[in-house]
């Protein structure tokens, strides 16, 4: 059989077309995204990661998890913290907002944490390697776009345990193709990768509605948007 990382990559490539062309990544890469966008989108960042790493942590010990265990070099929660701590101040938590999608996005990682850890190997690929990828230069476009002061409000950009990007995804790929499937375990997680980039899609796509909808209808409430802490939100008019 070819290797998982081979077969992972060509079974996402259409997927990774796809997520590319959506409204919020296509702003990114015309160096148009600006803070609301931004500063939404790192509130869901914040919901996705905080159920990934959480699920990555419990299952650090899992044969199928532990080879892609990098969380000195990879973990995304801290930073996003900061980020977050410096766009909406210190009472940052009460204001995260996120579309109906990254409730179910988390949700799906909290449940295959528990059900098929195997699988998060799937979604550990299609979000680390993609920070590690195309992630880079979108974090320089958005330093320009919003005209923010060397990385502030960008640390979720920076890896600074990660020296070599390049190298490094040679090594997470070498070690993704070191964990141990049964062919039909190997399916799941093939399928469980486009489901995480569909997902991502899904948020990104959720995103965009509620600025929309933030923009036009000044204050009116949506019913795709809710707060994470069970509360239903009026999507704030100024960001
Ligand atoms: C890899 C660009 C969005 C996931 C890459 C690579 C580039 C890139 C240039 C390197 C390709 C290679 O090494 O052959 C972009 C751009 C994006 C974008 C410009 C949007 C503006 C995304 C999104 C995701 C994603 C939204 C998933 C949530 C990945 C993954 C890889 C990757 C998992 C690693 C592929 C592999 O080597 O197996 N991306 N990307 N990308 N990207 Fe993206």
């Amino acid at each position: 059989t070819r290797d998982l990382s081979e077969q992972i990559k060509e079974v996402t490539k259409e997927s990774h077309v796809r997520a590319e062309n959506t409204e919020l990544m296509l702003s990114f890469q015309r160096g148009q995204v600006t803070l609301p966008q931004y500063k939404l989108l790192l509130c869901s960042l914040y919901e996705i990661y905080r159920a990934l790493e959480e699920e990555m942590d419990r299952n650090s010990n899992h044969p199928a998890v532990a080879p892609i265990y990098f969380p000195a070099e990879l973990a995304r929660i801290k930073s996003i913290e900061k980020d977050l701590e410096y766009f909406y101040g210190p009472d940052w938590r009460e204001k995260i907002v996120v579309p109906a999608a990254t409730q179910r996005y988390s949700h799906r990682l909290r449940q295959i944490g528990k059900e098929n850890p195997e699988f998060l190997v799937a979604h550990a690929y299609t979000r680390y390697l993609g920070d590690l990828s195309g992630g880079q230069v979108l974090g320089r476009i958005a330093q320009k776009s919003m005209g923010l002061k060397s990385g502030e409000g960008l640390s979720f950009f920076a890896f600074p345990g990660v020296s070599s990007p390049n190298l490094f995804k040679q090594l997470y790929r070498s070690r993704m193709n070191s964990v141990e499937l049964t062919a039909e375990e190997r399916n799941g997680v093939l399928e469980e990768a486009v489901r995480a980039f569909e997902f991502n899609i899904q948020v990104f796509d959720g995103l965009q509605k509620m600025l929309s909808v933030a923009g036009n209808e000044q204050r009116q409430s949506s019913t795709d948007s809710k707060a994470v802490h069970g509360k239903t939100l009026q999507i704030p008019g100024t960001f």
